[in-house]
């Protein structure tokens, strides 16, 4: 490859890097990108009374139907420290903005369940 076409490629590498950034911070997340990330909170926030059994039985606040903003602050606080509960800062400090803002996304869009109706 001579210089001209590393030249290019490095353009090109460089202007998608940029392009991708945006996205990385908008604030909309994707409902269907979340939904691919929510497996393991269903372990802790799907389970039927919402409580688990680990590392204590505690109860399991329900996600479905929070608006998007207050998941997404929640997770960041949990990620800073300014929340603390050991499952949860584990659990977000492995998130990034636009994993937590797909999340948001899903969870704000799932109907809460009416079962306690
Ligand atoms: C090991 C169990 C467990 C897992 C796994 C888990 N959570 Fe949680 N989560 C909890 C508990 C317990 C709380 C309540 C903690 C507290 O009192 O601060 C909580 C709180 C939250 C809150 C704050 C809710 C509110 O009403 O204030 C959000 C948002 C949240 N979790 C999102 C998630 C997401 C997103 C995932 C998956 C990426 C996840 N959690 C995985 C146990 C879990």
């Amino acid at each position: 490859m001579d210089f001209s076409a590393r030249l290019k490629l490095a353009a090109a590498a460089a202007a998608a890097f940029v392009a991708a950034m945006p996205a990385a911070h908008a604030a909309a997340g994707d409902p269907g990108a979340g939904a691919r990330k929510i497996t393991m909170c269903r372990g802790c926030h799907g389970i039927p009374g919402y409580r688990t059994a680990f590392p204590e039985v505690y109860s399991v606040p329900r996600l479905g139907g929070q608006h998007a903003a207050y998941i997404v602050k929640a997770l960041e606080e949990y990620k800073a420290g300014n929340r603390s509960h050991p499952s949860m800062r584990a659990v977000a400090a492995g998130l990034t903005e636009k994993d937590m803002a797909d999340i948001a996304a899903y969870y704000a869009g799932e109907a809460p369940k009416t079962a306690a109706r």
